[in-house]
């Protein structure tokens, strides 16, 4: 019988592409979400590539209640909990939101599974949570640094609940993914990045520069410690990132974990400067698009990237897409919502 998979945030950027993975690896899919920061109309992208209609549950995690109805209704194998609030900015304007929404939504999900014998759970964590590392890249042993927002400081908080319960309850594990930067959109373009407003992240930025809904793309410092200034991260494509959900539910129905608590970087150990992004985006996709150089941006680490070798010899993952191939995909994906417009 097919693995059912509960993903909260099902209709976000990475849990709309991680739920076309998972159905394209033969799992039976749940989504529940808040629609916050999300579209209904994201069910219809799934749909089309798939060809499957997956159960969709309009429910905040928030509101124990409602999501405990979920839960009753299915056989859940495992849990993907994606939804949570991310923007960092916001993060320092209303702190408390963001304290209740991530840490609230996990602790009803940690009882929920306890409650009706859900096993496993796979949670979204963040390259955040080692904020501006000594020596690079990061590997899982390279320590956490104390967060500079309080979005930063969920993830930290989110991954110390998990470990406490999963040290007290035996009956429950976990595997958090440390995501570095997921950009990029699936090949089909049916479903992709969906910012609402002035994007806070960049490649957003970009594709909406490139198509003139914004007029020019501020590049944040060029003065830092790099080699052409601009700060350096390590851009996943969200589709190779979506894999890795898929892998980490498999170690887990399958047993095969090696502790009940399991930590991963999902990135590509390649680290890549903002103006190089910028560069490569014009090369591929044969394009001028305007950008300055503006002032660094508050609380901006000057570069991080993934040592991604536990993952790449333990899960059996690893990056595939290059970066040019998913910067035509951000691309693609944006003029198709152009189209829909
Ligand atoms: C940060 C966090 C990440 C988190 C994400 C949530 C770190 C290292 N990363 O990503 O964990 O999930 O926020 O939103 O803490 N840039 C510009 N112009 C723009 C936008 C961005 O130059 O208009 C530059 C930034 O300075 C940065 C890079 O592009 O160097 C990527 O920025 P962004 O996409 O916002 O992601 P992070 O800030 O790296």
């Amino acid at each position: 019988m097919a693995k059912c998979v509960l993903v909260t945030g099902g209709t976000g950027y990475i849990g709309s592409h991680t739920t076309v993975e998972l159905l394209e690896a033969g799992y039976e899919v749940v989504i529940v979400d808040n629609l916050s920061n999300s579209e209904r109309f994201v069910l219809k992208g799934i749909r089309k590539i798939t060809g499957k209609r997956v159960p969709f549950h309009k429910v905040d995690c928030r509101d124990l209640t409602r999501l405990g109805h979920v839960f009753a209704r299915y056989k859940f194998d495992a849990v993907i909990h994606f939804a949570a609030s991310k923007a960092v900015g916001e993060s320092v304007e209303q702190p408390l939101l963001y304290y209740r929404n991530n840490l609230d939504s996990l602790m009803n999900i940690l009882t929920l599974m306890r409650a009706h014998q859900v096993p496993n759970l796979v949670f979204s964590s963040s390259c955040t949570v080692y904020g501006q590392a000594e020596k690079l890249p990061v590997s899982e042993q390279t320590p956490r640094r104390e967060a500079t927002s309080p979005y930063g400081n969920t993830k930290h908080m989110c991954e110390d609940i998990i470990r406490d319960s999963v040290a007290a309850y035996p009956e429950i594990a976990s595997i958090a993914l440390r995501y570095f930067n997921p950009i990029g959109a699936h090949p089909s373009a049916e479903i992709g990045e969906l910012p609402r407003g002035v994007p806070n992240n960049l490649i957003p930025f970009v594709t909406q520069t490139a198509a003139g809904i914004r007029p020019v793309l501020s590049v944040f410092g060029d003065d830092y410690n790099t080699p052409d200034g601009s700060c350096i991260r390590d851009y996943i494509n969200v589709v190779d990132l979506a894999k890795a959900h898929v892998v980490a539910v498999k170690r887990m129905t399958e047993g095969k974990m090696k502790a009940r608590f399991e930590i991963f970087n999902i990135g590509t150990g390649r680290g890549v400067s903002t103006l190089e992004v910028v560069r490569t985006f014009e090369k591929v996709n044969n394009l001028k698009l305007n950008y300055k150089i503006v002032g660094r941006r508050a609380g901006d680490i000057e570069a991080v990237w993934a040592d991604p070798t536990f993952a790449n010899e333990e899960l059996g993952w690893k990056a595939e897409k290059s970066l040019d191939e998913t910067l035509r995909s951000a691309w693609k994906w944006q003029q198709h919502l152009d189209g829909k417009q």
